[in-house]
């Protein structure tokens, strides 16, 4: 890991000169939502109680290991988050993305500060740990969390806690880099170069945090050309973000074969 590293935090400092010009006048957090009335082949179900919670189900069903996707603001309906869940399972995991909004999801319109703090992801966190206690009496003994955004700061309050091997987190947002010091599993952070929510230079001080506990395993990649939600929100007919957004679900996937065995 460590060659990769050293590469990853020299195209860190690359692009931080870049990225620091970029003020956010808005949230990328809500650009590019995704259309939901778009639907395409998809290989789960919808189960209407996952300890309490709806949710898409994807995947190997006997395997031991499942893996939780938190989503965006714009919840479980996604069909290309529901895309990245089936490969994933294809990928030999048993898949859950459940519904933390209880069927209010961001839509546009809404006043974001007000949905959420409805809908925290600190909160939902605590929430949904009925759903890792249900995994782990389904028999599946090893458990990670992908988070996308707001499922990003969710992936990483669960993994200060237990019930969870290991965490990729994809252009994240409100994660602090506070929140590196009480990270317990091996950590996973995707960023992207554009990304002002989640800046390189963010990135680049999860990493100066977790490289001082030198106990967690962790991964750190900016990609270059891309904006926040670049690995969910992609524009499936532009090869290049279709592309990035492959790469950024092979290495989560990696991360999940090494470190859930
Ligand atoms: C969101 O709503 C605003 C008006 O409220 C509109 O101008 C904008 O085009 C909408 N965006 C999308 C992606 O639907
Ligand atoms: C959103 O809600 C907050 C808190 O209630 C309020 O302060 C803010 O003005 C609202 N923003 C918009 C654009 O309505
Ligand atoms: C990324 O930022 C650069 C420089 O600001 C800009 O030229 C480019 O269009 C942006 N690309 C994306 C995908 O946001
Ligand atoms: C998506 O990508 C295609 C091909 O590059 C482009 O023509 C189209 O304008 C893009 N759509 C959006 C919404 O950016």
């Amino acid at each position: 890991m460590a060659p990769a590293l050293l590469y990853q935090c020299l195209v860190c400092l690359a692009v931080l000169a870049g990225s620091a010009t970029t003020t956010a006048s808005h949230s990328q957090c809500l650009d590019n939502p995704p259309d939901l009335t778009a639907g395409g082949d998809q290989a789960g179900v919808v189960v209407d109680d996952l300890a309490g919670f709806k949710a898409y189900v994807t995947g190997a069903a006997r395997s031991h290991r499942a893996i939780v996707l938190a989503s965006d603001i714009f919840g479980f309906e996604a069909p290309l988050l529901r895309k990245i869940a089936d490969k994933v399972g294809e990928a030999g995991y048993y898949v859950v993305v459940p519904d933390f909004f209880n069927g209010e999801p961001y839509t546009n319109g809404t006043n974001r500060t007000e949905w959420l703090q409805a809908h925290s992801p600190v909160k939902a966190a605590q929430d949904a740990k009925p759903i890792f206690a249900a995994l782990k009496k389904e028999h599946k003994y090893l458990v990670g969390v992908g988070g996308y955004c707001w499922g990003g700061k969710f992936a990483v309050e669960v993994a200060k806690t237990d019930g969870v091997e290991a965490v990729v987190i994809s252009h994240p947002s409100a994660v602090t880099a506070d929140d590196m010091k009480e990270v317990k599993y091996p950590i996973s952070i995707l960023g992207a170069q554009n990304d002002t929510s989640t800046t390189p230079k963010l990135v680049y001080q999860f990493v100066q945090t977790l490289r001082q506990r030198s106990e967690i395993p962790y991964y750190a990649k900016i990609f270059p050309g891309v904006a926040h939600g670049f690995a969910c929100r992609y524009n499936a007919t532009d090869p290049f973000a279709v592309k990035t957004a492959e790469e950024a679900l092979a290495l989560m996937i990696d991360w999940f074969h090494k470190y859930l065995k």
